[in-house]
């Protein structure tokens, strides 16, 4: 008899003579109820066993997170809760489980106590419905891009260049650390290095990206980067995953559009397919709710929160519009924000960008055309406008509760406009010889940007802390596991 999924056997809707399945122990009840889970589903199976008819050393191994396989009838179930159940016929203890030691015991775990049991904090309902929705949206991601026309690149993990200037980065390195090859003037001597030069891990893929959007049109990359940042906030990971979509012939109109409906397209995957999980979020989410004052709690919850997202037009405002509004804000004229917006030109911290979609459009935004003076080498640059300042053809998308999402831009594509940049900036050409061959030779208009899952997970499982939506975060001092 092959053993059935949970998931399966929850929605049989005719009884079963005989059914096998296998999974762990959440709960023993009464000497008769087995609450059965296999992570195929929120739900667990109620197994029930006659205890006449079992050996009781056996049923003492019938504990909190045993492994177990039990064959029986599947019927209706005659309690609450539960459409079927299964009347256990035989029971087999996988591997036994020490109750007095086990961490996930069946009652409420500070998230804090399940970081640090992060290779069991998948045996909870939380964390199965947070990655079960991760692997669903990742799975959402290459079907939306293979639906539309994209080629799946891989771009390097270990990376010469670090002019992308994305954030500090990790290096990579085979010397002796303690006793590393120098140069004369005492630095090290990185010839002698694996690669023979200094190598890093990567930022971003969207400088390689280019190259390809440059010959195959459209493309995208989805896979780990690194950032040394010390920021250790709610938001930030030392090892994140990011989406990176890169277009030929698109511009940042076109950019935005692909962000928004991409977006929205990966959202009602979800919607569709983890309804269970999405549920059981939800629930837990109001409950956590109940414990803020009035004033501070969610006018939506989980659902209505993506619902909305999906239905709605993300704003669109250029930098200039949004200083204006922070300049005017209620926050900025009391000096709430710790950093009081005085000037065009000022870069926006977090406060401002939750300002913005939380309190002002209450919705998500994509804010385009930043100072060019506040942005990366590679963004295009517009006309100076009727002030003669200068801006670059940027778009952030801002979300509720979470701030940037994606950071994205129309790319410089011509040749003596970025070299100029490069020089302004003390960025060597020939690091990057590869990169202005891309204007050299048959340039065009290009766009992409960056979304980090993770802050996307976050979003759609309403989870507050990026630590608990990958499996094993990685942060300063933390690389458990
Ligand atoms: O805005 P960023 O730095 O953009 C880039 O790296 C561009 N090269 C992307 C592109 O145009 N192809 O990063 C993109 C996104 C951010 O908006 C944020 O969602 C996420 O990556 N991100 C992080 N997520 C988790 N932890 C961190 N330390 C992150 N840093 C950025
Ligand atoms: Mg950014």
């Amino acid at each position: 008899m092959t053993s059935k999924t949970v998931a399966q056997l929850l929605s049989q809707d005719e009884t079963l003579q005989d059914v096998s399945v296998k999974g762990w122990v959440r709960t023993f009840r009464a000497n008769r109820f087995i609450a059965l889970n296999d992570g195929s589903t929120i739900n667990n199976i109620q197994c029930v066993v006659d205890f006449e008819n079992f050996d009781e050393a056996l049923l003492k191994r019938v504990t909190t997170g045993a492994a177990i396989h039990v064959t029986g009838e599947l019927v209706e179930s005659q309690g609450k809760g539960q459409s079927v159940e299964i009347v256990v016929k035989t029971l087999e203890v996988l591997g036994d489980s020490d109750p007095e030691t086990y961490p996930i015991q069946p009652k409420k775990h500070s998230f804090e106590f399940l970081r640090e049991n992060a290779h069991l904090r998948t045996r909870t309902n939380t964390f199965s419905a947070v990655m079960r929705l991760r692997s669903s949206l990742s799975f959402a991601v290459h079907k939306y891009f293979n639906e539309n026309g994209f080629n799946y690149m891989h771009t390097p993990i270990i990376t010469g260049s670090d002019a992308e200037g994305a954030g500090e980065m990790f290096k990579v390195s085979n010397l002796d650390a303690k006793n590393p090859p120098l140069n004369e003037d005492g630095s090290v001597n990185y010839k002698e290095d694996f690669f023979g030069k200094e190598t890093n891990l990567t930022v971003s893929g969207q400088l390689e990206a280019e190259t390809y959007a440059m010959s195959l049109g459209k493309v995208y990359t989805f896979g780990p980067t690194f950032r040394a940042e010390n920021s250790n906030t709610t938001r930030h990971l030392a090892e994140f995953w990011m989406i990176e979509p890169e277009v030929a012939f698109m511009d940042l109109d076109g950019n935005m559009d692909l962000a928004e409906n991409f977006m929205k397209s990966v959202l009602s995957y979800v919607l569709e397919k983890n309804k269970e999980d999405l549920e059981f979020l939800e629930g837990r989410l109001l409950q956590e709710e109940k414990t803020k004052p009035q004033a501070e709690r969610s006018a939506m919850s989980l659902i209505e929160k993506i619902k909305f997202v999906v239905d709605n037009n993300f704003k669109r405002v250029s930098y200039t519009e949004a200083i204006d509004i922070l300049r005017n804000s209620k926050p900025n004229k009391k000096k709430k924000f710790n950093y009081i917006i005085e000037e065009w030109g000022a870069d926006l911290q977090s406060e401002h960008e939750r300002f913005l979609v939380e309190k002002h459009f209450k919705c998500p935004v994509i804010l385009f055309d930043y100072p060019a003076n506040i942005k990366a080498f590679y963004m295009r640059l517009n006309e100076p406008d009727h002030e003669g300042r200068e801006t670059v053809r940027a778009m952030d998308i801002l979300f509720p509760g979470i701030g940037e999402m994606v950071g994205g831009s129309q790319r410089e594509e011509r040749l003596d406009v970025l070299k100029e940049k490069m020089k302004a900036l003390d960025i060597d050409e020939k690091e990057l010889w590869w990169y202005l061959d891309l204007r050299k030779y048959g340039t065009a208009v290009h766009s992409g940007f960056g979304l980090g899952f993770e802050r996307l997970v976050m979003f759609a499982t309403g989870m507050g802390n990026i630590r608990d939506v990958i499996p094993y975060p990685r942060t300063p001092q933390n690389a458990e596991f």
